[in-house]
């Protein structure tokens, strides 16, 4: 551990010089982690089309180390269950489990505003780096930190102690939160949800903040902090751009298939107002899953070359498909019973004739029936989610 003391020094003094790391008792947890510990049996290193697996025990301690310092999210898990001692060489998958960037996690960590004496919850323990620098900050008997996979817990906790931490790792799905040890004073989610569970509410005491990023699309999320008043409520806004693995119990299933042939019988045919291409960049995209919840933007290219897009919600049986006229816009052909790009047109012309306001002008309320989103000032930028 006292190789990585300079490493973890040099990776405290980058976050702060960057303006990421400003809480002295942060720092202090900076310093004294070793995020290698954390990073064992091994990680996934991207290669391009594949992952290259670096395994703890067999790579130069130099060389390891190097890679745990980096400013970098580092994936430990593929497709729900493969870790990177149990394959030979550079295999496909989809990221199930990591260690986050550090500067996410740090960022995200001064955001909570934590200090001694505040109890947290935190979602998705990963590989339990950033419930290591809660419980530095704050005492191991104050942090709860729930994971559903139950080998990623494993390990987490198997580090957590090794690193001198014996605190409180559940598994089990953390979109229930942690009754037993409630009530916290500040909720974090290391991974996306699509709205924030009443159940975190409940569990926090009036005053409380919830950190979690929302939204379901790869990008086009958000990262929303709320405060927990009185009645049971919470409210807050979107303070910036955000990007997590989704929590399981809500992951994306991609639409497949033959998607013309899915799209095949149109109710209506127009050409748009705004080009669907809009929806590529992050702000349009954040605001079509609020006008358009459930739907999913779906690109694919002919093999002439011609651009399709769609949108589709298969909960809802609906969809819009899109169809380049060369340089001369878009048309789009809808059906089934949500006009969804009727509804995500009128927010991006409403988003567009306001001005093009950031993902910070987004507020939100959460309450145990409804979550509540809106930007000041332009009432067609409203919505209101209905759970029940
Ligand atoms: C990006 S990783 C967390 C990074 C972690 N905080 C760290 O510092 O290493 C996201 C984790 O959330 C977990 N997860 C996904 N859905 C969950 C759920 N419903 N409840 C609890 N954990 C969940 C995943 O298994 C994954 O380990």
């Amino acid at each position: 551990m006292n190789d990585s003391g300079r490493l973890r020094r040099r990776l405290a003094e980058q976050l702060v010089r960057d303006g990421v790391l400003r809480s002295p008792l942060l720092r202090a947890a900076v310093e004294a982690v070793p995020r290698e510990v954390f990073l064992r049996p091994g990680v996934f290193l991207d290669g391009g089309d594949v992952w290259k697996p670096v395994v703890a025990g067999g790579t130069d301690p130099g060389e390891w180390l190097e890679i745990a310092y980096r400013r970098d999210t580092l994936t430990t898990q593929l497709d729900g269950y493969l870790s990177a001692d149990q394959v030979d060489g550079p295999v496909a998958g989809v990221p199930t489990s990591s260690s986050t960037t550090p500067d996410t996690v740090v960022g995200m960590i001064e955001h909570l505003e934590v200090e001694p004496g505040r109890r947290v919850l935190e979602i998705g323990t990963g590989t339990g780096y950033s419930a290591a620098l809660l419980c530095h900050c704050l005492g191991e008997d104050d942090v709860t930190t729930v994971e559903v996979d139950p080998d990623v817990a494993k390990r987490a906790d198997d580090a957590l102690e090794t690193a001198g931490f014996s605190t409180w790792t559940v598994t089990g799905d953390g979109l229930l939160g942690h009754p037993r040890n409630a009530p916290y004073d500040r909720v974090i989610a290391t991974c996306a949800v699509r709205r924030i569970p009443h159940s975190w509410v409940r569990q926090t005491r009036p005053g409380g903040i919830i950190l979690s990023t929302v939204g379901s699309w790869p990008y086009g999320t958000g990262l929303a902090k709320v405060i927990v008043d009185a009645d049971g409520n919470a409210e807050g806004r979107i303070i910036g751009r955000s990007s997590f693995m989704q929590a399981r119990a809500q992951a994306v299933v991609p639409v497949a298939g033959d998607l013309s042939a899915r799209t095949a019988h149109a109710d209506s045919e127009r050409e748009t107002e705004v080009p669907p291409t809009l929806l590529e960049e992050w702000m349009p995209a954040f605001l079509a899953q609020l006008a358009a919840p459930g739907a999913q933007f779906v690109r694919a290219t002919r093999s002439d070359g011609t651009r399709l897009r769609y949108l589709f919600d298969p909960a809802r049986e609906s969809f819009a498909g899109f169809g380049a006229r060369g340089d001369d816009g878009w048309t789009v052909r809808q059906g089934g019973p949500v006009a969804l790009w009727d509804r995500v047109e009128e927010a991006l012309t409403a988003w567009l004739a306001a001005g093009s306001p950031e993902i910070e002008a987004v507020r939100l309320r959460v309450t145990q029936d409804a979550h509540l989103y809106w930007i000041d000032g332009t009432p067609a930028l409203r919505w209101r989610h209905r759970l029940v």
